[in-house]
């Protein structure tokens, strides 16, 4: 049986994609690297505005994998950016018979940049995007649960989207990108305190030579 993950449009994309990231990220990501040292999270993530920042196939392969599994039906993702995140989510949508990713992106370019690569990919109708804060866009009109919230937006957040999110996540999954940067330390505690009413493990994948660090949850 073919996945859509498989399907030989999505995997040209998403080399496409890829390609596209590793061709020109290191260009546009100079605009950032030449902030002061005082410059805000707004500032930094509007001078980011072309990077793609995107998540590693492996990772992308793991969401497909545990959004399969929990047979889930409503996903929230916090950071939409080109959509690359967005396209393994709603690929395992399709898969599980239907659903709904709900991603929210702060840029307007870089969701239209998502819509038009969901578009490409033919999986457009198993997202819904929402443009703006995501502490604003995620505060209302959500399904009554959510069985998977994917965390990849700006990592000073992770904690607020996951307390406003909490009420919907009822026996969910939680995956968090980039746990290894600074400033997480009590985000991953909390979620490793099982008296908080979690199970949650460190993970690492590979890419290139690199071992990205995530953080893999369940709402127990
Ligand atoms: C690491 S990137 C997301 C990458 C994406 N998940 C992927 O793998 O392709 C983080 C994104 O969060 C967005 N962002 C920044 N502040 C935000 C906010 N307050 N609400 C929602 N998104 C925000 C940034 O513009 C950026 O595109």
């Amino acid at each position: 049986m073919e996945t859509s993950i498989a399907n030989p449009k999505v995997k040209n994309l998403l080399a496409n994609l890829y390609k596209d990231a590793a061709d020109n990220d290191p260009i546009n990501r100079k605009a950032a690297m030449e902030l002061p040292e005082t410059a805000t999270r707004d500032e930094f993530y509007s001078a980011m505005r072309g990077v793609y920042m995107a998540i590693g196939p492996e990772f992308g392969h793991l969401l497909y994998t545990m959004a399969r599994s929990a047979k889930a039906k409503t996903i929230v993702e916090f950071g939409t950016s080109f959509g690359v995140s967005t396209i393994y989510l709603a690929a395992a949508m399709k898969d599980n018979g239907g659903g709904k990713v709900i991603t929210t992106e702060f840029h307007s370019e870089k969701a239209e940049r998502a819509k038009k690569n969901l578009t490409e990919a033919g999986l457009a109708d198993f997202v819904e995007f929402r443009v703006g804060d995501a502490l604003k866009t995620l505060k209302a009109d959500l399904p009554q649960n959510v069985d998977m919230l994917f965390l990849d937006g700006p990592k000073g957040m992770y904690m607020d989207v996951l307390k406003l999110m909490e009420p919907q996540v009822r026996s969910g999954i939680i995956a968090s990108d980039n746990t290894d940067h600074q400033g997480l330390e009590e985000f991953l505690a909390y979620l490793r305190n099982s008296e908080n009413g979690y199970i949650s493990s460190p993970i690492h994948t590979r890419r290139g030579d690199r071992h990205p660090a995530h953080e893999v949850s369940l709402k127990i």
